[in-house]
């Protein structure tokens, strides 16, 4: 399966006073748009992620809000799937070219967090949770990743507080070398494991923060994407399911879902792990990262840690994670995450990532969770001449 990529937008991810949620998205569209040289027109259908806008900007029918903004009649679908609807949408718009109903595609993510308190996102966010089983017990989303931080440093002690922390000192490294970052400034373990306890054992600086912000994609099938000259194709598409609560899962020290997507989006692009030059992988909480490197086969369960003792993680390391500065950096406006990678993805296989550039990438990985792991969805992106 190839399908092509022919433009990429995104806006700076934080805290946007200047954008509503529809503004958001129509920046993103349009940049998209400009970088594909295309008009609206040429789009035959758009999917968009979205996970929180009926529960913090009390909007929904954002699939119709999508081809309104750009005065379109075509067919437009919201797609959720909690932090993975990114991917979600990404994947239908994937699909909807290899089945042949569409030949050029707009995909976007869209979120506005920062417009209502803290409270009220974290208890929207725990709808990506089981209610009967978590929310209504008390659990949040930093709680639930605190346990599975617990449960893996507890089975595996070589990850130590330092060398988790070591995650989110890599992803502000790298995101202060992105623009659109949320967060472009470096820190250190001290910063890290000194910061205000959020979920013991996550400080503050292990979390990803609340975020505003959008990204568009726009794809083709092979024939038109050769035709305009298009270097990036998604040539692997894997996906798949676990229980939404923690206390269903066969595992609480390997995320089954995130192994599953991996394999079998490897499976469908026909590479191994070997042929990766990079990913962008879910890092809500600095924890998520160890689990995500390792379901990408990265490393071996329970040895995720080597990545960081060895510091290999960085974009001039042998196994770059997170250039864009991962959720922790750039920021995680939920739904907009998963096209945002596919953004950064573009950016580095165009060799269009400045600062934060792998030199010679040719195949690079998205990885997006939804939830504590009810939802992983693997993305490959390859250069082709
Ligand atoms: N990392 C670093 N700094 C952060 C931060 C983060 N994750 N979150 C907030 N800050 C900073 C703010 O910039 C602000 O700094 P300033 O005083 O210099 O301006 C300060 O901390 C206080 O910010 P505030 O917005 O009041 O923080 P908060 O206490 O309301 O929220 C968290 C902090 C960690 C609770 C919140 O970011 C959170 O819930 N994150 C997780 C989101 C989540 O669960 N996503 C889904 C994952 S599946």
């Amino acid at each position: 399966m190839k399908v092509g990529v022919l433009g990429i937008g995104i806006t700076k991810f934080g805290e946007i006073w200047e954008e509503g949620l529809r503004e958001l998205l129509l920046d993103a569209q349009l940049r998209a748009l400009n970088d594909a040289k295309m008009e609206p027109k040429q789009i035959d259908a758009l999917y968009t992620g979205n996970m929180c806008a009926d529960s913090l900007s009390g909007q929904l029918h954002i699939g119709a809000m999508a081809a309104e903004n750009l005065n379109l009649d075509k067919p437009s679908i919201r797609v959720e799937g909690a932090c993975a609807s990114g991917s979600l949408a990404l994947r239908q718009g994937v699909h909807s070219i290899a089945s042949g109903d569409a030949d050029i595609v707009m995909v976007s993510g869209v979120e506005k967090m920062t417009d209502v308190s803290t409270e009220q996102v974290t208890t929207a966010l725990m709808g990506a949770g089981d209610e009967e089983l978590e929310g209504f017990n008390g659990l949040t989303f930093p709680g639930l990743y605190a346990l599975l931080a617990k449960a893996y440093m507890h089975k595996y002690p070589a990850l130590t507080r330092e060398l988790l922390a070591e995650v989110s000192v890599k992803n502000h490294f790298h995101g202060a070398r992105n623009p659109y970052a949320q967060f472009q400034n470096e820190i250190n373990i001290d910063t890290v494991i000194n910061a205000t306890m959020v979920a013991d054992p996550l400080t503050l600086f292990d979390c990803s923060p609340i975020t505003d912000g959008a990204a568009s994609i726009i794809l083709a099938s092979e024939a038109t994407a050769k035709k305009l000259g298009t270097e990036v194709y998604i040539t692997g598409s894997g996906l798949a399911n676990d229980s939404l609560s923690l206390a269903r899962r066969k595992s609480l020290t390997r995320l089954d879902a995130g192994h599953a997507a991996a394999q079998r989006a490897y499976k469908q692009a026909g590479i191994t792990v070997k042929d990766i030059n990079f990913a962008e992988v879910h890092d809500c909480f600095s924890i998520a990262e160890i689990y995500a490197v390792e379901a990408l086969g990265f490393a071996k369960e329970g040895e995720a840690y080597k990545l960081y003792k060895d510091k290999q993680t960085y974009f001039d390391g042998k196994n770059p994670i997170n250039t864009s500065g991962g959720l922790k950096a750039c920021g995680h406006p939920v739904a907009a995450t998963g096209v945002k990678q596919a953004v950064e993805a573009t950016m580095q296989l165009r060799g269009e990532a400045g600062l934060r550039q792998v030199k010679g990438a040719t195949t690079g990985v998205t990885y997006n969770v939804g939830g504590s792991g009810a939802t992983a969805c693997v993305h490959v992106f390859k250069k082709m001449k």
